[in-house]
């Protein structure tokens, strides 16, 4: 049986991807910060319609160096890796402070490698190895207002590039999945007239549903999706990028 630890289990998107692959037969540890209430939900859920799978819960402060290092004592078996925890600062980059960024930087970047350091050796051990990023759209194209959470997407995007080169030949593929705007909490500040302005300028003229960005988590988890590494994949419906 495969296991996958998916980071951020207590987002939408996150929650919608622990969905996926538990239907697709993966064991799963699920993560969450304060959202400790809705993984227990999910996990209650999941364990009464997959009886022969396992659901464990996990929980860090991805801000918290040591509580993010605890987790491999969690894990046994490992064969995916799925960070999608993330929150974002709104405002001019001058009038932001270096905790703003700093806490982005950790929680998205930083600490999310120091636990692929930790995790590489579990890994490896079945050749099948997948680490995915959920990125975003701004990590290419940049976005005023957010200028700190565009510099940490982009450097996932990166650092899947440099990453990849390394650990191909022990079947780990590292992937970015980038969408655009995603109808989830994350976007709950905004009004329905600025929803609205949004959307007239996707392409696509709406925002994507969670589970159109948690089934190319899925695709890139599949057997056959083995020799595509270093990507970032943008699920925008043709916005910005
Ligand atoms: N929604 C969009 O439009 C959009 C667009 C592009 C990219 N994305 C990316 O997609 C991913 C999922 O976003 P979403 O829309 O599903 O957001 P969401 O529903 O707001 O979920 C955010 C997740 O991040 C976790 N999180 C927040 N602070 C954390 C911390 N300090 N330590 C550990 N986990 C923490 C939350 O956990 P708790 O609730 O348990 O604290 C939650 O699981 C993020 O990486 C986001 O940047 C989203």
């Amino acid at each position: 049986m495969k296991w996958a630890l998916v980071v951020g289990a207590s987002g939408d998107i996150g929650e919608k991807i622990a969905c996926d692959l538990a239907a697709a037969g993966w064991s799963l540890y699920l993560h969450a910060n304060i959202g400790i209430e809705k993984v227990n939900k999910l996990i209650e859920k999941l364990s009464l319609e997959y009886q022969k799978q396992d659901f464990l819960r996990v929980q860090a402060d991805f801000n918290n160096l040591m509580q993010v290092e605890d987790i491999v004592k969690q894990l046994f078996a490992l064969d995916a890796l799925i960070f999608a925890q993330g929150t974002t600062h709104y405002g001019l980059f001058s009038q932001s402070t270096y905790a703003n960024t700093a806490e982005i930087m950790q929680m998205q970047v930083l600490n999310p490698l120091r636990l692929i350091q930790l995790l590489e050796n579990k890994l490896i051990k079945n050749s099948y190895g997948r680490i995915i990023f959920l990125g975003s759209v701004y990590g290419g194209s940049g976005s005023a207002m957010e200028v700190a959470y565009s510099t940490a997407k982009g450097a996932l995007s990166a650092f899947a590039r440099a990453y990849s080169k390394e650990v191909a030949s022990l079947g780990i593929t590292v992937n970015v999945i980038a969408p655009g705007a995603v109808d989830t909490k994350m976007n709950s500040l905004f009004s329905n007239d600025q929803k609205a302005e949004i959307d007239e300028q996707i392409p696509m003229g709406r925002f994507a549903a969670p589970d159109e960005i948690s089934y190319w988590v899925k695709a890139v988890l599949d057997e056959h999706a083995k020799y595509l590494t270093g990507q970032t994949i943008y699920v925008t419906g043709g916005w910005l990028k």
